[in-house]
């Protein structure tokens, strides 16, 4: 799927489900039970690696699973690739590279973190032929920095964080993820702009939502407050993927109680 047909959905004011996906027989489950985008997140760096961040991932590692995700695909659903930690912050040449690669692997976008300083990268990849979705809020490269606290919970940084992505997309944006913001805020920046938010502990109002695969199963030892375990009553991982889709598009997941 290319992204005219995934933001034609968005237009329509259908709220986009998005899964993390790290392998082929996940992305074909999820491609079969109507997942819009498959996310092939360096989440993957805790998911399947076992480490305690998302920094060891490498560039190898991330090519090497959005090519498995993109074959599982087959071109049905939106694969997006994260560009991973220290491939891509040193400048937009070297983001071009990193993400040229990725999107030679099989990804149809490429996401990357930060804000004010990704302005250049994002500006040059989309004027290169790479859809870019940036991502603010909680920003787990920079764990080191800031923890995995909820971000933006003051008037300053909210305005900052606001800025950010107005300015995000003005640089050719077509996608932003939201983590771990205050709801109002998320509503507010989702209302500001003309691209798809996409938010994962951002409350209800985002024009999509995200969520990582494990928790969705259940198989995350200490899961964040916003996650859901949609596995948990359902009838196997078929049903539970589809309720999670059906849930995302009725605006009955997530609820406020999965914001800040
Ligand atoms: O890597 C990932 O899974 C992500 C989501 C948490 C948005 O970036």
């Amino acid at each position: 799927m290319y992204l005219p047909q995934l933001l034609a959905r968005a237009e329509k004011g259908e709220k986009l489900s998005v899964l993390t996906c790290y392998d082929a027989s996940f992305a074909r489950l999820l491609v079969a039970n109507g997942v819009d985008v498959l996310l092939v997140g360096d989440s993957l760096g805790m998911t399947v690696q076992g480490h305690a961040s998302t920094l060891p991932v490498t560039l190898e590692h991330m090519i090497y699973h959005t090519d498995a995700v993109a074959r599982g695909a087959a071109e049905k659903a939106f694969v997006i690739a994260d560009l991973p930690f220290g491939s891509y912050q040193a400048s937009p040449q070297q983001a071009f590279a990193a993400a040229a690669r990725l999107m030679a692997a099989g990804a149809n976008m490429v996401k990357l973190e930060g804000g004010a300083v990704m302005v250049d990268s994002v500006h040059f990849l989309s004027q290169r032929g790479i859809p870019v979705c940036a991502h603010l809020g909680l920003l787990p490269q920079s764990v080191n920095v800031t923890g995995y606290r909820a971000q933006a919970r003051d008037a300053i940084a909210a305005t900052q964080l606001l800025q950010d992505a107005s300015d995000l997309q003005s640089a050719g944006a077509q996608m932003l993820v939201l983590e771990s913001i205050p709801t109002v805020l998320a509503e507010e920046v989702t209302q500001h702009l003309s691209i798809p938010t996409i938010g994962i502990g951002a409350g209800p109002h985002c024009n999509g939502q995200v969520l990582v695969l494990q928790d969705l199963l259940g198989l995350t030892p200490k899961p964040p407050r916003f996650a859901r375990d949609f596995l948990a009553g359902a009838l196997n991982i078929d049903a539970a993927i589809r309720d999670y889709v059906a849930a995302v598009k009725a605006g009955e997941f997530p609820g406020p109680e999965h914001g800040f």
